[in-house]
This record gives C-alpha cells, sequence and structure tokens, in this order.
C-alpha cells in the first residue's frame, strides 16, 4: 500500500489528492471538451425537468382521514355558520366553478374581490394581504369578520350543538364533544383537499411536451425573461411573497400598498382582476402588470403570448376542470 508510510494522515492526503486530480483534469474536460462524444453526453436534456423550472407542478391532494374530510365539506357548506343563517363558506366559494365567486353578490360590504380556495393551502400566507398564517385561523376570521359572515364561534358552536347528526359526525372524527379547535380543523381539512393539479402547464412539467403549442411555450419564456417570474413563481405561481404593487406606475386603487402576491393557478377562469376588482379581462391584467410592476410597454403578440400561457394553468378538481363562474 502506497499509502502506508504516510502515517495517520494518509486517508485524507489521499483524499485531497483525488479532488486535486478532479479539478485539474476531470472538471475541465466536462465544461470545455467540446468533442462530439462528450457533447452528446453532457447536452442538457430537452425535455423540461421539474427542478430545472420555477414553478413546480401542483401535488395530488394529501391523503387525510375521510370522516373529518366529510364533516369539513359539510361545515364548509353550513350556513349556520354565518350570523342569519342565510350563507355558507360555499356561497363566496363555488367549488363547483372557480373556488371563488361575486362575494359583493352575497356581502356588500367585503372590501377585496373574492379569492379562491382552490390550492390556497399552497399559499405561505392567506388573503389578499396575507394576515392568516394557518387556513384554521383563516376560517375563524371569515366566521367573525363582520364584513363577512359577522357571527361568532361561540354562536356557531351553540348553533352546531343543538344539531344530533353534526355532534354525532364530530364525535365519529375526532372522539370528542364539537368544540372550536376540531370545528377549524375539520374546514382546514377539507380545504387542504382543494387542490387543482393536472394542468396543462404541470402535464408539461412533467416531462410531455406536447402538452403545450409553440405560442404557449414562447409566452413561458417571455413570462420568465421579462421578470414576471420573478414574483409569481413555485408551486402557486405566486403566493410566497409580499410586494409592493405599481412599482413604476400606479396599478389599482393604492390601499393597501403591499399584498401577498396572487397566485396565478386557475388565473383564466378568475376575471376580474386585482384586489379590487379593477382589471376585467386577463389582457388588461398582463398589460398593466407588466407596466406597473416592470416599466414595460407590452406588444399585442407579448401580451397574446403570455395569457396563452396563463390559459395553461387552469387544473382539475377531482378530475373535472375549474371553470369560470357567471357572474
Ligand atoms: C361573503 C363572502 C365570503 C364568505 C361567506 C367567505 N369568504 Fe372566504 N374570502 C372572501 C373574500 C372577499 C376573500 C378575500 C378577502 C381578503 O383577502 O381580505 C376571501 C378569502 C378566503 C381565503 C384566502 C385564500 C387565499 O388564497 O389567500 C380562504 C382560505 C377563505 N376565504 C376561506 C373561507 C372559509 C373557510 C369560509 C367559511 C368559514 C369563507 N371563506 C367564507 C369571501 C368570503
Ligand atoms: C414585483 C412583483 C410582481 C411582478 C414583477 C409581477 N407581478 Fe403580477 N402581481 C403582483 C401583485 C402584488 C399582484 C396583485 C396586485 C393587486 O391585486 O392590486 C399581481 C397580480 C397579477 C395578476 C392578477 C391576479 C389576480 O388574481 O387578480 C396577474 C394576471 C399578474 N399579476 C400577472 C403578471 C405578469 C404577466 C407579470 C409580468 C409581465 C407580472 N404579473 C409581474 C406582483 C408582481
Amino acid at each position: 500500500m502506497i499509502a502506508a508510510p504516510l502515517g495517520p494522515n494518509a486517508p485524507i492526503i489521499g483524499r485531497i489528492a483525488r479532488w486535486l486530480v478532479w479539478f485539474a483534469f476531470v472538471l475541465p474536460i466536462l465544461s470545455n471538451d467540446q468533442t462530439a462524444e462528450s457533447a452528446s453526453v453532457l447536452t442538457p436534456p430537452t425535455t423540461p425537468t421539474i427542478e430545472a423550472e420555477p414553478i413546480t407542478p401542483i401535488p395530488q391532494p394529501p391523503v387525510v382521514d375521510p370522516l373529518k374530510l366529510a364533516l369539513g365539506e359539510r361545515l364548509f357548506n353550513d350556513s349556520r355558520l354565518s350570523h342569519n343563517q342565510t350563507f355558507s363558506c360555499a356561497s363566496c366559494h363555488d367549488i363547483h366553478t372557480d373556488g371563488a365567486n361575486s362575494s359583493h353578490s352575497v356581502e356588500p360590504r367585503m372590501p377585496f374581490t373574492t379569492l379562491t380556495v382552490f390550492n390556497a393551502a399552497l399559499n405561505f400566507r392567506l388573503g389578499w394581504q396575507g394576515n392568516f398564517r394557518s387556513l384554521e385561523a383563516q376560517a375563524k376570521s371569515s366566521i367573525e369578520n363582520p364584513a363577512g359572515m359577522a357571527s361568532s364561534i361561540e354562536d356557531v358552536l351553540t348553533r352546531l350543538n343543538a344539531d344530533p347528526t353534526i355532534v354525532q359526525q364530530f364525535e365519529q372524527a375526532y372522539g370528542r364533544e364539537l368544540d372550536e379547535a376540531g370545528m377549524l380543523d375539520a374546514i382546514a381539512t377539507y380545504e387542504r383537499s382543494l387542490l387543482t393539479p393536472d394542468s396543462r402547464f404541470d402535464q408539461w412539467l412533467k416531462g410531455n411536451q406536447t402538452a403545450l403549442t409553440m405560442e404557449e411555450q414562447s409566452g413561458y419564456k417571455l413570462f420568465k425573461s421579462l421578470g414576471c417570474v420573478s414574483c409569481h413563481q413555485g408551486v402557486n405561481v405566486g403566493g410566497n411573497l409580499y410586494e409592493r404593487h405599481g412599482i413604476f406606475h400606479p396599478l389599482a386603487s393604492r390601499g393597501p400598498a403591499i399584498l401577498r402576491v396572487p397566485s396565478l393557478r386557475n388565473v383564466a377562469v378568475l376575471a376580474p382582476y386585482f384586489h379590487d376588482g379593477s382589471a376585467p379581462t386577463l389582457d388588461d391584467a398582463v398589460r398593466k402588470m407588466a407596466r406597473a410592476q416592470l416599466d414595460q410597454t407590452l406588444t399585442d403578440d407579448q401580451v397574446a403570448a403570455i395569457t396563452a400561457f396563463l390559459r395553461t394553468l387552469t387544473g382539475k378538481y377531482r378530475g373535472t376542470p375549474v371553470v369560470t363562474d357567471v357572474r
């Protein structure tokens, strides 16, 4: 063994020697050698790889306790959660269409347009301003918000506790009496199931190159090269940062100045756009975004390509494509 005479440091010296060889000879070959043989090995794959893109596919919904899920779904559709017992979460968040709705048709005092509940579980904070850290905290606020359901947890629990079927369903799911933590947990469990995987864009991300047309692919390239992706990124194409709006030019209503960047998942079906609903169409929203956030005036072709890309972000809920609701 040649290492033996070198004493106890031999393994380390040996390792350093191997690294020197690697740096001196192997790396230059890997990075510079342009022979046909190595090029064919080293050319990046043309199939998009998930790791290489700033957006990742929506996962399948998590596997959860079916009893809690069923209870959550029932509560989400229960109008006893509102002060006058006339509307439920589902009245403003229609999961048969886009997970949102015109909240103003139910409650004219809501200050902002309705955010969809689809994929909300994947956002890092909840609400236009990102005020809530968990679905449970957000649900509690929805119930108590004077401009929303204007109820109180106490009143809701009293009303639900008077209903033997809910009490029994709760006991089966949670093994205890109906309480606030359990009620909010059931609603949140249901909301975590409201994911919309399988959009055409996600199919493309997973390697199906025919899932997108050339125009849609060029729209995605523009989305990245213009810098949209610096704010709209990650699994939800947004929903993971706070940002100012109207950085270069005013955008929508001034206040609040800082918003959680909205997700662009299913954006094509979610008009009107912005927190105040001031952009009626996707074209309009994209044009205004480029000018307000990036100081760019887009050509009609660029707008067409970007909106074509954005339309590929529409996913499926329980296998059925998400659709726009008729407002
Ligand atoms: C009167 C209409 C209305 C009702 C009823 C309502 N919501 Fe909402 N919801 C909204 C509006 C408007 C927003 C956006 C508000 C904001 O950001 O300030 C919103 C936001 C949300 C969000 C945040 C989504 C995201 O991506 O950040 C979730 C989650 C949500 N609601 C769940 C619920 C649940 C659960 C209930 C029932 C307990 C409920 N909502 C009841 C109108 C409503
Ligand atoms: C500096 C961060 C930033 C950049 C860059 C940016 N956005 Fe946005 N985007 C936002 C914020 C913040 C909002 C919410 C604005 C509001 O509601 O008033 C938003 C909203 C949107 C909306 C409306 C979403 C909805 O549900 O209402 C679309 C569409 C959109 N952006 C597309 C784009 C496109 C396309 C680009 C590139 C041309 C882009 N954004 C660049 C931060 C950004």
